[in-house]
């Protein structure tokens, strides 16, 4: 067949799947009586693609201005349901929550099987609250945590050592970068009891730099997920791209996991304590739990993708709104003095304490790195403030726009971290103004070790440390604009120069 042929074909076929699907659409309002949430006008097979641009979360707050907190568009041959305020969210998660508990598993995420063994895309069902079940009663559990605290103490203190390093020299540091670092570490030696990252890696094939690629990968819009006929041709290789990726990193976690199988066996340890892979391989031998070697594998996976590059994007964003506002930046290094006096050189998970967690409060609100949520997908028919909002259809949540809203949130744009130590907002989901973790049944899972990495990663940076911006600019110059991805990124990376004080 000719590409023309090829081309015919796909119009062809693509024009019935949504005149069927737009006609089923039809059927269901007349059958319930409730019309879909009301959006732009879709164009003939494309639907609203082009209104989405490459900032998705800017231009759906801007329609929602038109349209109203639930709206619905037609991405291709599917059909999106955004909410974009924290009311229409509270009602969703409060009575509808099992009803959209589903996800839209984007295609370049179906490598290696992953849509039927990763917790991220298993639909709720026995296997994904299995994985649910181990996550918060061992994984995340507090004494897990707190035993492992020592380890998290240590990755912190070689992050001081390489500030300390540049600071002393005078060199720059890219400080999204060094985040990543530190959190991949911290991660692997919660995981495997090892560092698995280096700072001032040059390798472009180590596995800081495998899970960025496939961090973008999974960024970049990809055809397939708009027109899902589209499948099994992976027309921009996304889904090829992606399998490579996740078979190297597969091989590393194969090889960690193999040579403490072996460590097991011989009765040698690798570790002090029991970390993750113990605890999985523990759990692997316990039959009542049921998880297999492969369950493992890509469990370990999902927590370094839905860990990494969440955690140190939010330690960017949070330095660069303390040195693009240099007062606060001041007012947070004395709170932290005050309750953690001099003498000492890190910060410790003790230390945590209400002015810190408003300064990382404060950064999800303007800046929330997973900004709709991971798609979720209906179920059912679901009917909400008197819409029907369609089985199949993929429901996202606006956090950013959220955030905005002038009639929760004085001065929206604003950094004001103090508002947190009045109005006793916390982002464990009970308050649907704030929900950077998500809410009801699909939170994360990782919340419990995420909050104590954001604060001690954080107060040990601007405890000892003063940042002055690369160039000269003043702080007002610093650029804040931001980058739609996998995460939301800052558009330029910051690079500052640490200065100790
Ligand atoms: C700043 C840090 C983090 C943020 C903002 C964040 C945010 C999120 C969000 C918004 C979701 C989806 C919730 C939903 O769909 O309703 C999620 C899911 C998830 N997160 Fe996190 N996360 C962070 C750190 C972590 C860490 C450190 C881990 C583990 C090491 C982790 C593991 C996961 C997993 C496994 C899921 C999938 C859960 C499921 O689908 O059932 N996350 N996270």
């Amino acid at each position: 067949m000719d590409y023309t042929t090829i081309f015919i074909f796909l119009s062809i076929v693509i024009s019935f799947y949504t005149f069927i699907t737009k006609f089923g659409h039809r059927k269901l309002a007349v059958a319930t009586g409730s019309p879909p949430p009301p959006g732009p006008y879709p164009f003939p097979l494309i639907g609203n693609i082009f209104e989405l641009g490459d900032q998705p979360h800017h231009s759906l707050a801007a329609l929602s201005k038109t349209y109203g907190p639930l709206m619905s568009l037609k991405l291709g041959s599917t059909t999106m349901t955004v909410v974009s305020s924290h009311i229409t969210a509270q009602e969703l998660f409060s009575k509808h929550d099992m009803s959209f508990s589903s996800r839209s598993v984007p295609q370049a995420a179906t490598t290696h099987n992953r849509d039927n063994i990763s917790m991220i895309w298993l639909p709720v069902g026995d296997q994904w609250r299995r994985l649910r079940r181990i996550s918060k009663e061992h994984l995340f559990s507090i004494r897990q945590l707190d035993a492992s605290q020592h380890l998290r103490k240590n990755n912190v203190q070689e992050l001081l050592d390489y500030v300390h390093g540049c600071s002393k020299t005078r060199k720059p540091v890219n400080v999204g970068q060094t985040a990543a670092t530190t959190t991949l570490n911290i991660l692997s030696n919660f995981i495997f009891s090892i560092d698995l990252a280096q700072y001032d890696a040059v390798s472009s094939q180590d596995f800081k730099d495998l899970v960025w690629r496939l961090m973008e990968v999974g960024g970049t819009p990809n055809l397939a997920d708009f027109f899902p006929v589209l499948r099994s041709f992976d027309p921009q290789g996304l889904r090829k791209r992606s399998g490579l990726y996740v078979t190297k990193l597969m091989a590393i976690f194969e090889q960690h996991i193999s040579a403490r199988i072996e460590a097991r066996r011989s009765g040698g340890c690798l570790s002090s304590s029991k970390d993750l892979t113990d605890l999985l391989l523990d759990i692997n031998q316990n039959e009542e739990l049921s998880l297999s070697m492969d369950d493992i594998r890509h469990l370990l996976f999902d927590l370094f993708l839905a860990g990494t590059d969440t955690t140190s994007s939010t330690l960017e964003w949070a330095m660069a709104e303390l040195i693009h506002n240099p007062k606060k930046m001041s007012k947070a290094r004395s709170e932290l003095k005050e309750i953690i006096g001099n003498e000492n050189e890190s910060v410790d998970e003790s230390d945590i304490k209400a002015p810190l967690q408003a300064v990382i409060k404060e950064t999800f609100r303007l800046h929330p790195v997973v900004p709709f949520l991971v798609p979720h997908k209906a179920i059912t028919d679901m009917e909400i403030q008197g819409y029907m909002v369609p089985k199949d259809s993929h429901v996202l949540f606006n956090l950013w726009v959220m955030g905005q809203d002038p009639d929760v949130w004085s001065n929206p744009q604003r950094f004001e971290p103090e508002r947190f130590l009045e109005n006793g907002i916390d982002y464990k989901g009970q308050d649907f103004e704030l929900i950077p973790f998500g809410a009801g049944r699909r939170m994360c899972p990782g919340l419990p070790l995420a909050h104590r990495l954001l604060h001690v990663i954080l107060g040990s940076l601007i405890y000892k440390f003063e940042w002055k911006i690369e160039g000269g600019l003043s702080p007002q110059d610093l650029d804040m604009t931001d980058k739609f991805g996998f995460t939301l990124q800052k558009n330029f990376p910051l690079v500052a120069i640490p200065v100790k004080v």
